[in-house]
């Protein structure tokens, strides 16, 4: 009689362990998939970030294709580029290719990566971004809304006025923080930021024609105007305006 209540107790207590464990490991599965996932939106959110597509690796035109058919662009149609098209050219520019090392799509002197990336997007111009100013982020691929109005025209007046800047729908700015370079090489350092942004400005220049959209490198402009129109901070130093749309005509 004993022995049948023992095991009947024991049988109990074994069915409440098991169905203790299960609802502690859902209440786990729950926080971490659904509260922890929802405050990490919230956060990226409030903080302005947008997640880019990840990037393809594989397109349908060649290296060569795209290096024979490279020409600069400076007039542009009125027509939205995608969300994808500026992860892809982001990604050409300074992506992450190699995420255990932190190696970026172009050389860089010592990897002491000096360039900063941003994006000045038009109104209407972008599917799924809104007009303003962006800073791209190489680490987790995303952007950072920093200013939310449309610069296109005051970034081309601190240009000399240059039109393809005011009609394209994006136009990507590499800026140099020489001290990361310098503090490693000395003055050298200085000429290894511009090859640099030169390597920036080519792959951009490759990656645009391989998706058919066109674009121009553009060096000529008055740094401290667009350091202002873009409220830089002081040690960041514009080196190329780079406009991006669909080639006109
Ligand atoms: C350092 C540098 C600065 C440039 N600055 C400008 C510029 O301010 N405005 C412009 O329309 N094109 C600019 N260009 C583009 C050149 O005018 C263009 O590359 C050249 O005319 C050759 O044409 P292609 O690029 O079609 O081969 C610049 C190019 C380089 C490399």
């Amino acid at each position: 009689m004993t022995t049948v209540m023992i095991v009947k107790i024991s049988k109990h207590k074994m069915l409440f362990s098991l169905l203790l464990i299960v609802l502690v490991i859902s209440i786990a599965l729950f926080l971490y998939f659904f509260l922890g996932r929802s405050n990490e939106t919230v956060l990226i959110e409030a903080r302005g970030i947008i997640e880019l597509p990840v990037p393809i690796t594989r397109g349908t035109m060649s290296v060569e294709e795209a290096i024979l058919k490279r020409r600069s662009i400076r007039n542009f149609l009125n027509k939205p580029l995608s969300l994808e098209d500026v992860s892809q050219l982001l990604w050409a520019a300074q992506g992450i290719t190699d995420p255990t090392r932190g190696l970026r799509a172009a050389p860089s002197a010592g990897a002491t990566y000096p360039l900063e990336v941003y994006v000045v997007v038009g109104k209407n111009c972008v599917t799924g971004l809104s007009e303003g100013l962006y800073h791209y982020k190489p680490d987790r691929h995303v952007l950072e809304h920093l200013l939310e109005e449309d610069l296109r025209s005051s970034l081309a007046d601190a240009a000399l006025g240059q039109s393809s800047i005011r009609e394209a729908p994006i136009s990507i700015i590499v800026v140099a923080i020489y001290e990361r370079t310098t503090s490693r090489y000395g003055e050298r350092g200085i000429r290894y930021v511009h090859m640099e942004a030169g390597h920036v400005g080519q792959n951009i220049y490759l990656q645009a024609v391989a998706r058919g959209l066109g674009t121009v490198v553009i060096g000529a402009f008055e740094d401290s105007r667009v350091q202002k129109v873009l409220k830089l901070p002081e040690d960041q130093h514009p080196l190329y305006i780079i406009p991006v749309g669909y080639p006109a005509g």
